[in-house]
């Protein structure tokens, strides 16, 4: 399948997991891939990898954001596919008894007005090109709740999804398509170190999941080619759960 041949992508958080496995994948069907991320080397190597573009990019930065996809247009001429992803989860975020307002702000800037960023900064363009497709990165936590608690990065999640659902609305008519894409616990590097040391908080979580395992990286970079490409081409504001079955389930295969 070359479905992104002549297209050209913007992946935030692209340096890592779920953004590197996209970038992967959509560049192996043909896309001219820009990556942005606020680690430099991670980000660089990707690109490097991928026969694309490194911009360093904070995206809590307006400025930085804006000039992301001026950028992108200046040098690649369009920008086909904005893929908003990048996030954090970091551990001062827990419980609201606990969580301080500094590490509450911290989560809302990176994964929720970043999200608001990226796409403000990409639909004039996509506006003026006639189309264009934009995946937010939201989580299974926008839809469930969970007594392991990160309030948060919950909230933030769930601000995503509706701002996808009202923007795909918005320029439905447009050409422009808008989705959220709902990922389940995926295997990173961060997770497997997490419940390598704690295979009880593993088990605790498992349980849930129909399927009885995480996500890998490269099954979410599937469901993102999907809903970038013309093939999702009746999707927009949509919800798009890729979680193994956990939203929809409430007694699991022993
Ligand atoms: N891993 C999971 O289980 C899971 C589940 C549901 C949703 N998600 C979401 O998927 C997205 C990607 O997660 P991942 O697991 O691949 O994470 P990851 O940590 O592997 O990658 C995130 C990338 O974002 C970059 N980043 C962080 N802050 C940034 C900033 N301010 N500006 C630019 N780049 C920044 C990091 O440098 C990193 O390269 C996140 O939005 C996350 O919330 C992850």
């Amino acid at each position: 399948m070359q479905r992104f041949e002549g297209r050209v992508v913007v992946i935030t958080g692209g340096g890592s997991g779920i953004g590197l496995a996209t970038a992967r994948r959509l560049a192996s069907e043909g896309a001219k891939v820009v990556i942005a991320d606020v680690d430099e080397g991670a980000g660089k190597a990707a690109a490097d990898e991928v026969e694309g573009e490194f911009v360093a990019t904070d995206v809590t930065s307006e400025s930085q954001v804006e000039a992301l996809f001026q950028t992108t247009v200046d040098r690649f001429g369009s920008v086909d596919v904005a893929f908003n992803n990048a996030g954090i989860s970091p551990p001062e975020d827990d419980s609201i008894l606990t969580t301080g307002l500094e590490a509450w702000k911290k989560v809302q800037e990176v994964n929720l007005t970043s999200v608001y960023l990226c796409c403000k900064y990409a639909i004039p363009h996509m506006l003026r090109q006639g189309k264009g497709s934009i995946v937010n990165t939201a989580s299974f936590v926008a839809v469930l709740g969970a007594a392991t608690s990160q309030i948060s990065y919950t909230a933030s999640k769930g601000g995503v999804l509706s701002m996808t659902r009202e923007l795909g609305v918005q320029f439905a008519r447009e050409g422009i398509r808008v989705n959220a894409l709902c990922p389940g616990p995926v295997n990173t590097p961060l997770l497997r170190e997490l419940f390598a040391k704690d295979p009880e908080r593993a088990a605790r979580r498992l349980v849930h999941v129909p399927m009885g395992r995480f996500a890998e990286p490269t099954e979410i970079a599937a469901a993102v080619a999907f809903l970038a490409s013309d093939d999702a081409s009746f999707i927009t504001a949509s919800q798009f759960l890729v979680d193994g079955g956990i939203s929809g389930a409430y007694v699991t295969p022993l």
